[in-house]
């Protein structure tokens, strides 16, 4: 396959997707979502990481906030990726509350407003959880088709563990890869934990 056949490939399956997650009611995608997070905040990773770094969910993606606000009632470091439009880069920044310092940013996520955001290094957390809307159990995936996250990845400190959250459904036999997409390690599902690179 020619690189324009991989990316035509992965828009269709994003777009698949996208409809049979959308497809889930409120209470599924709720009682899943703690069940992943009950899962992730038993994995020795997050239990012996000092701090995380983690994105808020939108629509019927899983509920990240639960784990963010166990995070941070556990003392343990908060960093939310921040993309500045025109940028190829995002970068991390700490919260200290879920509630209060957050707006929607460039594409409609939640990250910290302008006079929230303080910039922090990887270096400083342990796990960083990557989004994704399909993922195989090699951990590689497909996110929003910017590249964001596979530059993060790739560029990740050595001591910290890259994650994925997903709805089993979400999971297929190998996602198209091209030259720039990294595989996490870790891929964490209603009903199993999967490390991906022994
Ligand atoms: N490190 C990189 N350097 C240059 N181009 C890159 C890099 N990573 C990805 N790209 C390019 O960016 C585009 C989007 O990549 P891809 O479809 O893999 O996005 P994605 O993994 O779904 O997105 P994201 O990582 O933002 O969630 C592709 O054209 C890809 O070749
Ligand atoms: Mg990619």
């Amino acid at each position: 396959m020619t690189e324009a056949q991989i990316a035509v490939e992965k828009e269709n399956l994003r777009r698949y997707m996208l409809r049979l997650r959308d497809r889930q009611s409120v209470g599924e995608i709720e009682q899943k979502s703690q069940d992943i997070i009950d899962q992730v905040l038993h994995l020795h990773e997050y239990v012996r990481a000092r701090g995380i770094a983690c994105y808020v969910n939108k629509d019927s993606e899983v509920n990240t906030r639960p784990l963010i606000r166990a995070t941070l009632d556990q003392e343990k470091r908060v960093l939310i990726p921040v993309v500045k439009k025109g940028d190829i880069e995002l970068f991390y920044s700490e919260i200290k509350d879920l509630g209060s310092e957050l707006a929607p940013g460039t594409f409609g996520i939640l990250e910290p407003k302008p006079e929230n955001v303080h910039p922090v290094s990887l270096d400083t957390v342990d796990v960083m959880f990557v989004p994704g809307i399909v993922w195989d159990r090699e951990g590689y995936r497909l996110g929003w088709g910017r590249g964001y996250f596979d530059r993060v990845i790739k560029n990740l400190p050595q001591h910290v563990r890259s994650a994925g959250l997903a709805f089993n459904m979400q999971l297929i036999g190998k996602v198209p890869r091209d030259q720039f997409d990294v595989p996490v390690d870790i891929v964490v599902t209603e009903s199993r934990v999967i490390r991906c690179r022994q």
